[in-house]
């Protein structure tokens, strides 16, 4: 029997995330919603992080009410949502009852796989998730977040696949947010995980360096069982390699891909019209677009590059990118080798920047930086230079053990804070994650609401 490869459909988080910052209104693609969910796919990725931040600040949608209008418009179809940890959808990490929470609700109204992952793979930022994606009844997708660095060998991964095996996730994800896998890696990664764990794995990796389809392809030679793709028109640069084209070649190759191909023409064809328009209003950059190799050569995830370059320029400093550049991987190693995704990649690209306008390393430190070096985003895949940390901390001790364990509970006191203005956990849990935004929003609503109030008196 052939083997079979599945598909989670990206276009409505990753693609629409990389390649127009995530401004994709939820008019825009419900007309398509009933056809994706026809055309067979293993998940529709459709909520995470960014899509909470810009529903709020942009799109003036309440991001629950766009997942439950995608529920009820796919009900044939698994929905997954990326999660990050301890951290939930924000940049630090929250306390356990509100990661609790927010995971029940996230599942009551539709989700159905939660790919949960930590910036530094620390499986003690992930278990509270975990065990609370399973008690909802959910799919604890367990998933690793791929680097590279003289620590993250394949014995590591293997091992924190077994422990989060062991945490309840009942699928694996290998999370290659920067593009930088190629294909022997991920042919061999790949295997070694399928020898020591049962459980399916799904691939997630994007275009930007152009490996990615010779890297999917050699992904599923070693059995893999789904990769992610975004419907063509949203597909390629910084998004993921295009749906239709894997699903042709890999039929080609033998493979068995239950996709059906009108449904993704079908898409297709809408998603190239809603595409052209954001090419036309400058929304989609055509840098997005394009392959960019930068990242193989100095090992820093595209994203990054661009946020160096935008930093020095505001500091008049451009002249200086070569060297902060090469800083870059220095103060990884200091770190002890963070995977470069957020947060992370942010703190460590802002740190390498001022190291070399101050003409001193480690002159300035953010607070990010400090609260990493004590130890609030988790342990370190290799000990942090205790000489920089001390610079760092002086005489204050780093933290033993779980940082959210220091957390005081913060739902019940936000419920009680908000009052009236939420009328939901949901809206407490929007509060708690984006309080700023979601203030702005759930005062708008209440005008609106009282404003109809009063109309409706008046007609009476
Ligand atoms: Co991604």
């Amino acid at each position: 029997m052939a083997q079979k490869v599945q598909f989670v459909e990206t276009v409505l988080r990753d693609a629409n995330q990389s390649l127009i910052a995530t401004r994709l209104p939820y008019e825009k693609f419900e007309p398509m919603l009933s056809t994706i969910d026809k055309v067979g796919y293993y998940a529709i990725e459709c909520w995470g992080g960014a899509t909470f931040d810009v529903c709020l600040r942009y799109l003036n949608e309440d991001p629950w009410e766009r997942l439950r209008k995608i529920r009820a418009a796919v009900p044939n179809t698994k929905l997954q949502m990326l999660l990050r940890g301890q951290n939930v959808l924000g940049y630090s990490h929250y306390p356990d009852d509100y990661v609790k929470l927010f995971v029940k609700k996230a599942v009551e109204n539709g989700i159905d796989i939660i790919r949960i992952f930590d910036a530094l793979n620390d499986v003690k930022n992930l278990k509270v998730a975990m065990e609370a994606t399973v008690n909802a009844g959910a799919i604890a997708s367990g998933t690793l977040s791929y680097t590279t660095s003289p620590v993250h060998t394949h014995k590591k991964y293997v091992e924190m696949v077994k422990e989060l095996k062991e945490m309840g996730a009942s699928t694996i994800c290998i999370k290659d947010m920067a593009g930088i896998m190629g294909p022997q890696e991920a042919y061999d990664l790949v295997s070694a995980i399928k020898d020591a764990v049962d459980l399916p794995i799904d691939l997630h990796t994007h275009s930007t360096t152009g490996l990615a389809f010779m890297t999917y392809l050699k992904a599923v030679e070693a059995g893999v069982d789904i990769i992610d793709t975004a419907i063509s028109p949203f597909s390629g640069g910084t998004s993921q390699p295009a749906t239709e084209t894997l699903a042709y070649a890999l039929r080609q190759l033998g493979y068995e891909v239950d996709l059906d191909d009108t449904c993704t023409k079908k898409m297709a064809d809408y998603f190239k019209t809603v595409r052209d328009g954001y090419i036309a209003d400058g929304t989609m950059m055509p840098k997005s677009m394009a392959t960019d190799t930068q990242c193989l050569t100095y090992q820093v995830p595209g994203g990054m590059l661009s946020n160096l370059l935008s930093q020095l320029k505001q500091m008049h400093a451009l002249d200086r990118f070569d060297e902060a550049l090469l800083e870059t991987p220095k103060v990884r190693k200091d770190m002890g080798y963070p995977p470069l995704v957020t947060p992370t990649s942010q703190m460590v690209g802002v740190q390498a920047v001022r190291n070399v306008l101050d003409g001193q390393r480690y002159k300035t430190v953010s607070k990010e930086i400090k609260a990493y070096c004590r130890g609030e985003y988790g342990e370190t895949p290799a000990p942090i230079d205790p000489e920089i940390r001390k610079m760092i901390l002086g005489d204050e001790k780093p933290l033993e053990g779980r940082y959210a364990d220091t957390l005081e509970p913060i739902v019940d006191k936000t419920r009680e804070k908000l009052g009236d203005l939420a009328k939901s956990d949901e809206d407490v849990l929007s509060y708690i994650a984006f309080p700023n935004l979601a203030e702005k929003f759930l005062e708008e609503r209440k005008a609106k609401e009282e404003n109809v109030a009063t109309y409706t008196i008046v007609e009476a």
